[in-house]
């Protein structure tokens, strides 16, 4: 196996989680270089990189780094996508690619230009409970897909500087369902409509955000989809998933620490969901930076490609929209811009 030489883009939340799972989980990657403007040296340090840097740019100069996997915030991925490309590294970019259609566009384009690989981080794509639901799907078990059912509420709100960055709800953390939506229904959302509000906490409102939705789908195959968004779920982190068709239903509940029942005098009770994106999506995190390794070892398509990233952006958008004028919008993807 040949190893490939990589600079992790920002060591937060995300770039700690995806570097420590580089480190202990996919020896095929070798991490060269970490970079950070507030990088956390003892930690980057615990982690054996040997280059600590707070300047980007020392990974897009370095023509042994093959590859770079972005995690910074979400204004920088388009510039360092860009970037990246210029410099002829292969790009894995956590989601979402920008909040400037126009940027992304720019963006994808050199990509495209320079023929490196670019994969998206939706990692959900790579859960064992959804890729088979998808599984089960194109196998036909449960015949045409009429209805599609996703649920997904965080346990805690973000911290106020996080949400100031974020671009929105939407764009932050829906866009991982609308992507699950594309995904899973294999079509494209043709119409949506957005009923949402500041239920939790007025730090949203100051943000001009929301933090609470309801979300109606209509695909251009004619399944219909609802999402329900929280950002605050007070018994832990909220994933399920299902599809209802012709044939019968397939759906994902929550994972659970254990599947433990306690059953006594006082009622029954069983475990919280797994707390965070951490613990319940571990295994996806590490299986999707080994499809990016997949795809640039056998040259092959990315598993996430820029396109996704792009219409997951497009769709969240729509959302934003829609709730704003509170009425469906309908989704032209070739015509839209900001
Ligand atoms: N796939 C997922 O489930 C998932 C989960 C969390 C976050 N994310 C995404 O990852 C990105 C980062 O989120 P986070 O939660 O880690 O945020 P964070 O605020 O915890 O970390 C961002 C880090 O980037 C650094 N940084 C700032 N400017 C930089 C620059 N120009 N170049 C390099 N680094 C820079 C900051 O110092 C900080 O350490 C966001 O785009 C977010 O949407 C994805």
């Amino acid at each position: 196996m040949n190893k490939i030489t990589i600079g992790v883009i920002g060591a937060g939340r995300i770039g700690k989680l995806h570097t420590g799972n580089i480190v202990k989980h996919l020896p095929q990657f070798y991490i060269k270089t970490i970079a950070d403007p507030q990088i956390d040296e003892a930690w980057a340090t615990s982690k054996g990189i040997p280059n600590i840097t707070r300047d980007v740019n020392a990974i897009f100069q370095d023509e042994q780094i093959q590859a770079v996997v972005i995690c910074s915030p979400s204004p920088q991925h388009a510039p360092q996508i860009i970037e990246a490309a210029r410099a002829g590294k292969h790009i894995f970019c956590e989601k979402p690619i920008s909040t400037d259609i126009d940027l992304i566009k720019t963006a994808l384009q050199e990509v495209k230009k320079t023929g490196v690989k670019l994969q998206i981080g939706f990692n959900r794509r790579f859960d064992p409970n959804f890729a088979k639901i998808k599984t089960m799907l194109q196998e036909n078990n449960i015949g045409t897909p009429h209805l599609l059912r996703i649920t997904s509420r965080d346990p805690k709100i973000p911290p106020t500087e996080f949400l100031k960055t974020s671009g929105g709800m939407f764009i932050d953390m829906t866009i991982h369902d609308f992507d699950m939506a594309r995904f899973l229904m294999n079509s494209e959302i043709d119409e949506i409509y957005a009923s949402a509000n500041v239920l939790i906490n007025p730090v949203f409102q100051e943000c001009d955000d929301i933090d609470t939705a309801v979300i109606n789908l209509k695909f251009a195959n004619g399944t219909l989809g609802v999402i329900d968004n929280s950002r605050q779920a007070v018994y832990g982190y909220d994933q399920r998933v299902e599809v209802f068709g012709s044939h019968g239903a397939v759906h994902a509940d929550n994972n659970k620490p254990t599947n433990t029942t306690l059953s006594t005098n006082d009622g029954i009770i069983s475990e919280k969901p797994l707390y965070y994106f951490l613990e319940r999506y571990e295994e996806s995190f590490v299986a999707e930076l080994a499809a990016f390794y997949h795809c640039m070892a056998n040259n092959t398509e990315p598993a996430v490609t820029g396109e996704d990233g792009l219409r997951s952006v497009i769709v969240s958008m729509a959302a934003e929209q829609s709730r704003r004028e509170n009425r469906p919008v309908k989704i032209d993807y070739e015509k839209w811009s900001n």
